[in-house]
């Protein structure tokens, strides 16, 4: 279908059911303002999506708070991506079935990716009686006429409300109440296509579809005018932006137009599929004025094996080849990568390869993580030999080497200037925290009154993973 018969705008009926379920609250509570608690798992996609739940549940007259036993609304944004983050979800729920007793009003809502795996309502619908509105991460556009039903049946048995729909959609103009001030996210694109052989992503999430550019350019520009600093473009893989747009636009292209607005912030993005950076990605950055000479590169493994099972669709050649092109246009870039150890059949020997390739490129940090087999993925259906203990044992061996890693890199920076954002106090010590291109944290004294603009440091010393500098 053409991309643009998939926008879907975020209406006057959904604001007209935002109004009428202020009048219900009106009623239901008088002058008190009723509060939601949020909670966020998995990656920065949700925590995106969360603030845009947020931004309509604040349209519908709720405040929010940080306290669960305070809150008149529960919304759980799950993720899927591995089995903890599943588990973790599914025992805060295990505690709302405690509370939901002497709290019969209480209003549980469940959203995200776990929401769109197969049969999951089903087992919702038993094992979470008191659940009152499921919605997938295809439907989020529909949030406030959805609520408005289930909300009324609040009292009814068996009156709850499940959307798990399967339809790709790009969700537009939806009221979005952001978390912070100074760094912001703009998606560009949803869904996933690469389908590697370990994610459950391109089946909860769909098909990749990329928004408009203008549409971006226009979130990107207010952002800029309400002074955010720090704005993250978010898509499963970025790098195929553009695909099935009218207009014949690529990843690149949609930098050079953000980098040309005015204003002083800094443009980061995440996550770039290896197998889809190109040389021309890494010379806009180089030759661009706001983009962060920071990359985000999950490589997961070093094995060529292993890499062909996940179905990454390169090898650790290529993986070098890119990487050392890209430090030779851009000297200061800062790489970070995730890895996942134990992928079914993984031997040590190939792990081994593993910490070979991160000895080689030198990554700032890394996400690692066990591999996790996800129920209709294919490499849940490949025999899994090792334990979880000899799989801890790796991943323990390579955060050692890593760290390392980390640390020696804080220690070259030494002696040098950069250009850092002032972002906020550390509690301890009082010094203000900074964040270098790389996402390295350096704390320098300094006046507060600096929060919120980019500053030149000299680094004078190294922690492990974190910098001390002074204001040049
Ligand atoms: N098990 C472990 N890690 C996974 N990831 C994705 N799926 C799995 C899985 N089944 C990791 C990958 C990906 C990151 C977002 O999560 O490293 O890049
Ligand atoms: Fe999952 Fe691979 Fe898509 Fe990333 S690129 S979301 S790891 S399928």
């Amino acid at each position: 279908m053409p991309l643009d018969k998939l926008i879907c705008k975020y209406d006057m009926t959904q604001a007209g059911y935002c109004l009428k379920i202020k009048e219900i609250l009106k009623n239901k509570f008088g002058e008190k303002i009723p509060k939601v608690f949020v909670k966020t798992y998995g990656c920065q996609q949700n925590v995106s999506d969360s603030e845009k739940y947020k931004g309509m549940l604040f349209q519908m007259g709720f405040s929010f708070t940080d306290d669960q036993d305070d809150a008149d609304v529960i919304l759980f944004n799950t993720c899927a991506i591995r089995e903890n983050a599943e588990n973790k979800a599914l025992g805060n729920l295990g505690w709302i079935k405690n509370i939901e007793k002497s709290k019969p009003e209480l209003f549980v809502i469940l959203c995200g990716c776990m929401t769109e795996q197969e049969n999951i309502i089903e087992k919702i619908k038993i094992i979470y009686p008191f659940v009152n509105l499921v919605i997938g991460t295809h439907s989020a556009h529909k949030f406030p006429e959805l609520f408005y039903k289930a909300y009324q049946k609040i009292h009814e048995k068996n009156g709850r409300v499940f959307v798990s729909e399967k339809t790709d959609i790009v969700p537009e103009e939806l009221p979005i109440k952001r978390d912070g001030k100074l760094k912001a996210f703009v998606s560009v694109m949803y869904g996933c296509n690469n389908f590697c052989s370990y994610c459950i992503v391109p089946y909860v999430r769909g098909r990749e579809r990329s928004r408009r550019p203008e549409d971006i350019i226009e979130e990107f520009k207010s952002l800029v005018d309400s002074g955010y600093k720090d704005i993250t473009l978010l898509g499963q893989n970025v790098n195929s932006y553009g695909k099935g747009l009218d207009e014949n636009i690529n990843f690149p292209e949609l930098l050079r137009r953000l980098d040309k607005i005015e204003g002083d912030y800094k443009i980061r993005f995440m996550t770039s599929h290896p197998k889809d950076a190109t040389e021309e990605l890494f010379g806009v950055i180089a030759n661009s004025r706001h983009i962060a000479h920071h990359i985000h590169l999950p490589v997961q493994c070093g094995s060529d094996r292993i890499l062909k099972l996940m179905n990454r669709k390169y090898d650790t050649k290529t993986y070098l080849e890119k990487v050392s092109y890209a430090k030779s246009k851009i000297p200061d870039l800062t790489l970070t990568s995730d890895i996942i150890v134990g992928f079914p059949g993984e031997t040590y020997e190939e792990f081994k390869e593993t910490l070979e390739l991160i000895t080689k490129v030198r990554f700032s940090s890394l996400f690692t993580f066990i591999y996790s087999p996800r129920t209709g993925t294919p490499a849940a259906e490949m025999p899994d030999p090792f334990d979880k203990a000899e799989k801890t044992k790796r991943i323990l061996e390579l955060l050692k080497l890593q760290e390392e890693i980390s640390k020696n890199l804080c220690k070259e920076m030494v002696g040098k200037r950069v250009r850092v954002l002032a972002e906020g106090i550390e509690p301890k010590s009082g010094d203000i925290m900074c964040r270098t291109d790389g996402n390295i944290i350096v704390q320098i004294k300094a006046k507060k009154e600096i929060i919120g603009s980019f500053i030149d440091v000299l680094i004078t010393d190294s922690r492990n993973e974190s910098l001390i500098g002074k204001l040049i």
